[in-house]
């Protein structure tokens, strides 16, 4: 098949060519983001789910919808080594920024900005604030992250409401934040939305997310929705891979779309990648046959292996690899922690600091307590096949 043409996009955040299968959170997303620049009450979104299933994708497309809605919106994404308050301070400052050069001198963006400025200036690792405003002390200069984030938040919020607009913010892998800032951060909206000022965020991360929320969950809840992000089901998968070729000209044979979606259990980007190689290596002009899937397999497969599965593993140690090994014997997963100890000969206490540094580092979750998972989907055929 023409390689030019092909429309498949495995990658980390890349726009599907049919993106399929979320018309109720876009929708949702919509009325939300509507609601809220009327003053009305609504619960944004946590996104949660596993690796490649289109979390990033999902906050992209409700980036979009604000945008149409005329909000000031800034994606942020997270990482192991973040930190919190910076962002924030750097996050709000080009929105301020923003908001500012929609109406020059109103008088609440810059009474945020100097706010803004004050909370910088506290800040150990601060970003430089460069804008000519005098510093307002009070509403977020105390230091205690949780009081100071409040404030800041409502006088941006403030100055959204002021300017006839709404903020709405983006916070991707969002379960790299600590859980003390998370807590903040969830207790700052919470002010935000009693008072009604239209100041949003939405976030996306691990099945991990909701427990790091701790005690500050049951602010989360009244907050957020935190709808899992999945597989496709099975007639949405074959419609993720169908449609984008017919835009092309180029029909799949019934039984080859079969195939891809129980070889990739309807995960996006299992989708998109065999997609992918399939159209790439199909001799035909016009049609992908189930031998044309086939054929391709191991191509896919080892395309995974060198990209999607590796980064994942590319900075473990080896008593972390030799754990995610072990998880890998006992099966697809969730597993008791336990189970995955006996068969390393150590105790779940002894395995402690590898589990917890497995799960800090994003590639395992623990559903309930005492079991241990993969955030990769399907990432036991990977260590079984990297460590055979
Ligand atoms: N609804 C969908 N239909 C078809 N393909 C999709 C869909 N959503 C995402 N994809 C594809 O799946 C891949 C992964 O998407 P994305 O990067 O958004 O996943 P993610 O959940 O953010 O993963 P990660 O946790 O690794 O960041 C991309 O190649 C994207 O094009
Ligand atoms: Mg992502």
């Amino acid at each position: 098949m023409n390689r030019v043409r092909n429309p498949y996009s495995p990658g980390a955040g890349t726009p599907p060519p049919a993106l399929v299968g979320r018309g109720k959170q876009i929708k949702d997303m919509d009325v939300v983001l509507q609601r809220r620049l009327l003053g009305k009450p609504a619960k944004s979104m946590m996104l949660t789910g596993l690796r490649g299933v289109g979390k990033t994708v999902l906050l992209n497309e409700f980036s979009k919808t604000a945008l149409r809605l005329e909000y000031v919106h800034e994606h942020v994404e997270a990482n192991e080594n973040i930190d919190f308050p910076s962002m924030v301070a750097s996050t709000m400052r080009k929105i301020l920024l923003r908001l500012n050069a929609r109406q020059r001198l109103a008088g609440k963006v810059q009474r945020a900005l100097g706010v803004l400025k004050a909370f910088s200036v506290r800040l150990p690792n601060g970003p430089e604030f460069t804008i000519d405003v005098e510093a307002v002390p009070g509403p977020a200069d105390t230091g205690d992250l949780t009081s100071d984030l409040s404030g800041l938040l409502c006088e941006v919020g403030d100055a959204a409401q002021a300017t006839g607009t709404g903020v709405f913010v983006t916070i991707d892998e969002i379960q790299y934040l600590a859980p003390k800032d998370l807590s903040a951060l969830m207790v700052g909206l919470h002010r935000v939305a009693q008072l009604s000022l239209p100041l949003l965020i939405a976030g996306a991360g691990l099945p991990s997310l909701p427990g790091l929320l701790g005690e500050a969950k049951s602010y989360a809840e009244r907050m957020f929705d935190f709808p899992e992000i999945g597989s496709l089901t099975p007639p949405d998968a074959a419609e993720a891979i169908v449609v984008p070729a017919s835009d092309e000209g180029v029909a799949w044979d019934e039984d080859a779309v079969q195939l891809v979606v129980d070889l990739t259990q309807g995960y996006p980007y299992f989708l998109q990648e065999f997609g992918k190689q399939s159209w790439d290596l199909a001799p035909g002009q016009n049609r992908i046959t189930r031998n044309d899937v086939a054929s391709s397999v191991e191509v896919t497969l080892a395309e995974l292996d060198t990209g999607f599965f590796r980064v994942r593993i590319d900075k473990t140690t080896d008593a972390e690899r030799a754990y995610l090994r072990a998880m890998a014997t006992v099966g697809p997963g969730p597993h008791p922690s336990s189970d995955v100890a006996t068969l390393l000969k150590k105790t779940t206490r002894q395995l402690g600091p590898v589990r917890d540094g497995l799960i800090k580092r994003g590639l395992c979750y623990a559903p309930r307590w005492g079991e241990i998972a993969f955030t990769v989907p399907m990432f036991d055929g990977f260590m079984r096949r990297l460590m055979p």
